[in-house]
């Protein structure tokens, strides 16, 4: 046996056989166990993908017991400390953080991109106003294959990367008119001379006849700062659920629209990227300091589904270093724009219990990003059902990032899992069976 290689017996035959290693340039090597099936008449079954790699990748590293989030390399503090999230969105895209031209050039890029087809606008009346802004998203980041599919080669770069572009684009224009027809105001064109998170908040906020803009605080460079640092620290994080429902459905060489719209329903769901939503709704649910035992004895009990909201993560098992940097900020925003809403006050009393109680120590259950998260953009006036649609604003650049990605890698693969059948066997349609 080679140590690059790892035995594999099936003892209900007495067959072994040597699988190779894979490594990366970091991190844990995998064992390449695809002939698996081949070799000794077995699957692997790893419910949850607990120890499964799905795919290469050189865009995002995480090391989970230390707290390590790397982008291209770059550790996501000096990223958060240093960057926009332009550059980031850049960085993630092309591999390497832009030189002041590209940056230009990406920027105008960008612009360019960020109107909407006037018919596409016409969709959102298809949508009751009282409909969530995530199912809008869905809906209508889904319809733009039905705008850009027939001039798509997906086999030319160029092409690729124009689809990529115009979904990081779009993707604000489409959340601001996700939310404008929800509140039933009009929708606000793109402004070319803002930039990404300007241009954002101008099209959320401002009403006709009045710049948002120029008259408001929003301008405030802590709210811009706030929200390109939880646009950073959302962009990616490597083979997540949504991320991975994105990969799975392009693996078939379907329309990248229609797979990035795969990602947002993934990502919609409370253990993703509903959590900031679903944290905000715990904590009005909880309402006072003196309830906290209460609840935190519901999220111990096996029998109770209750779970405390933005603990926990599947790979983060010491702490989530998105959310130290979030936490801090979550402090600079409620100084600038500070609330009458003791949430973060009961945030911080529910972290504090929390973190001392034996079972959150023992399980490993630390505040994840979106603990805060969700608290920073609430003070920034982002109403509650919106969260998970800027999580998807920050997400759409690690989306087509991957896509970009595993669309240029020769040899793609269908992605076909296995799985462990527990219905019936075989059986005949009888008599009895017929109405
Ligand atoms: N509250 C109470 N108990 C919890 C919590 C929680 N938030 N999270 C995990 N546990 C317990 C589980 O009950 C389980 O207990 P057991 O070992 O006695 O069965 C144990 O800790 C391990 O939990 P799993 O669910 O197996 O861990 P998994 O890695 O599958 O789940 C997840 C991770 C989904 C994030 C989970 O911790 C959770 O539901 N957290 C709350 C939702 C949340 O904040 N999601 C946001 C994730 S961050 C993001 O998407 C950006």
């Amino acid at each position: 046996m080679t140590k690059d290689t790892a035995t594999i017996r099936n003892n209900a035959t007495g067959k072994e056989s040597e699988f190779s290693l894979q490594h990366g340039t970091v991190g844990t090597p995998a064992i390449d166990i695809g002939s698996l099936n081949k070799e000794l008449g077995v699957f692997t079954f790893d419910h949850g993908f607990m120890s499964t790699a799905s795919c290469k990748s050189a865009i995002t590293y995480i090391d989970g017991e230390n707290g390590v989030l790397l982008y291209r390399g770059y550790p996501i503090e000096q990223l958060a400390k240093n960057s926009t999230f332009v550059e980031v969105a850049y960085l993630l895209m092309n591999g390497e953080l832009p030189k002041a031209p590209e940056l230009a050039s990406f920027k105008s890029e960008i612009r360019q991109h960020s109107m909407i087809h006037e018919a596409l606008r016409v969709f959102f009346n298809g949508f009751h106003y009282d409909a969530h802004p995530m199912s809008m998203m869905v809906g209508v980041m889904g319809s733009l294959s039905a705008f850009y599919h027939g001039e798509l080669d997906m086999n030319d770069p160029e092409h690729r990367r124009n689809s990529a572009m115009r979904m990081l684009a779009k993707v604000t224009t489409i959340a601001a008119a996700s939310y404008r027809h929800s509140v039933g105001w009009p929708f606000i064109y793109p402004r070319l001379d803002l930039g990404y998170c300007e241009n954002f908040l101008n099209m959320m906020f401002s009403l006709p006849g009045q710049n948002y803009i120029d008259q408001s605080n929003y301008i405030d460079p802590v709210a811009v700062k706030a929200l390109n640092l939880l646009f950073i620290l959302h962009a990616d994080h490597e083979q997540n659920a949504s991320t991975s429902t994105v990969r799975l459905a392009s693996s078939t060489g379907a329309n990248p629209y229609a797979c990035v719209a795969a990602g947002i329903s993934a990502l919609w769901g409370p253990a993703h990227g509903g959590a900031n939503e679903a944290v905000l709704s715990m904590l009005a649910e909880i309402g006072t300091v003196d309830r906290i035992p209460e609840y935190i004895a519901k999220a111990k009990d096996k029998n109770d589904p209750f779970r405390l909201m933005g603990f926990g993560h599947r790979v983060y098992k010491n702490f989530d270093p998105r959310a130290t940097i979030t936490r801090d900020t979550c402090y600079e925003v409620l100084e600038k724009f500070p609330s009458e809403d003791p949430l973060f006050e009961l945030a911080l009393a529910l972290e504090e219990v929390a973190l001392k109680d034996e079972y959150f120590i023992e399980k490993k259950l630390y505040p994840n990003v979106d603990f805060y998260s969700g608290i920073i953009y609430k003070a920034l006036k982002i109403p509650e059902d919106m969260f998970t649609v800027m999580f998807v604003i920050a997400r759409t650049a690690g989306w087509v990032s991957h896509w970009m990605e595993m669309m240029s890698e020769p040899g793609q693969r269908i992605g076909r899992p296995r799985q462990i059948y527990t219905g019936y066997g075989a059986r005949d349609y009888t008599e009895a069976d017929k109405r």
